[in-house]
C-alpha cells in the first residue's frame, strides 16, 4: 500500500508554537518608519526627489509621536515600561551577551528597548530641527542646520547598530525575527526564556 503523502502543513512550525508579540500598529507604524526615513535620507542626495524631503521627514515625525503615545496605550509588548529596563538588566544583558549566553526575550531585549528609545528620540529630533529651519525665526541659523546634518548621521550609526543587533540576535536565537515584524508572531517562550 503506497505511504500516505505528506501534508506540507506538517512540515512547518505548528501555529501553536509562536505567540503574538507585536501588534497591527507596532509593525505598521515600523515600516513605515523605515520608508519614510530611507526617502528623507535619499532625497538629500542629489538623486532627484528633492520635494520629497519635508513630506517623508513630517511622516517620520508623526510616526514617531504615534508610536510614543502607543507606547503608553499600545497592546503589552509595545509598552515603554515593559520594554526599557533598568540599567543593571541593560547591563546583565550585555554581560551575558559577551559571555555567549543571554537569554531570550519575547519582546525586546534590554539592549534592544533602549535602541528603540534611541531610535525614535533621534528621528523625533530631527523632524523638528528640520522643521524649525524652516520658519522664519530659524531660516538661515548655520547652527540648526549642522544639527539637523549631524542627527542625521547619528541616525544612519543607530540604524546599522540597530539592524546588527536584529541579525545578531535572529542568528544567536535561530529565528527570523524580521518575519516576525511583519507577521507580529515569534516563537513561543520555551523553559529558561524571558517572557516579560
Ligand atoms: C530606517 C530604518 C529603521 C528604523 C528607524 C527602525 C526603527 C525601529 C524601531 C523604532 C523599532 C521598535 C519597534 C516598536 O516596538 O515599535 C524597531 C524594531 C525592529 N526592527 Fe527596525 N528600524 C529600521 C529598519 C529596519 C530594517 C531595515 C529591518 C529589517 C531588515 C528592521 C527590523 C526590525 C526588527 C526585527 C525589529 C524588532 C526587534 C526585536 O525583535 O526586538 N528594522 N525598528
Ligand atoms: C527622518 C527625518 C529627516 C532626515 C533623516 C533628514 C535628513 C536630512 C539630511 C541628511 C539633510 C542634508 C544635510 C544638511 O543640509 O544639513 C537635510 C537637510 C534639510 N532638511 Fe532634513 N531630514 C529629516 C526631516 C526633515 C523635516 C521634517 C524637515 C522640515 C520640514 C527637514 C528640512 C530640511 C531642510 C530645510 C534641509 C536643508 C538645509 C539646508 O538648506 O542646508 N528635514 N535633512
Amino acid at each position: 500500500m503506497a505511504a500516505p503523502p505528506i501534508a506540507v502543513e506538517s512540515l512547518m512550525p505548528a501555529p501553536h508554537n509562536t505567540v503574538k508579540v507585536w501588534d497591527g500598529l507596532v509593525r505598521l507604524l515600523h515600516w513605515l518608519l523605515v520608508l519614510s526615513v530611507a526617502l528623507a535620507w535619499l532625497s538629500t542626495l542629489g538623486l532627484g526627489w528633492v520635494k520629497a524631503h519635508e513630506p517623508a521627514g513630517y511622516v517620520a515625525l508623526a510616526v514617531v509621536v504615534t508610536r510614543v503615545i502607543w507606547g503608553f496605550a499600545g497592546s503589552r509588548h509595545a509598552r515603554f515600561a515593559q520594554f526599557v529596563r533598568k540599567p543593571r538588566a541593560v547591563r546583565n544583558y550585555a554581560l551575558q551577551l559577551k559571555s555567549g549566553c543571554e537569554l531570550r526575550y519575547a519582546g525586546h531585549n534590554p539592549l534592544g528597548g533602549w535602541m528603540v528609545v534611541l531610535l525614535l528620540a533621534v528621528v523625533g529630533a530631527l523632524g523638528i530641527t528640520g522643521w524649525l529651519y524652516t520658519t522664519d525665526y530659524f531660516w538661515g541659523t548655520a547652527w540648526l542646520d549642522q544639527l539637523h546634518g549631524a542627527l542625521a548621521w547619528v541616525l544612519l550609526l543607530l540604524i546599522a547598530g540597530h539592524l546588527g543587533g536584529v541579525l545578531v540576535t535572529s542568528y544567536r536565537h535561530r529565528e527570523n525575527l524580521v518575519g516576525a515584524m511583519f507577521t507580529g508572531r515569534k516563537q513561543a517562550a520555551a523553559p529558561g526564556d524571558i517572557e516579560d
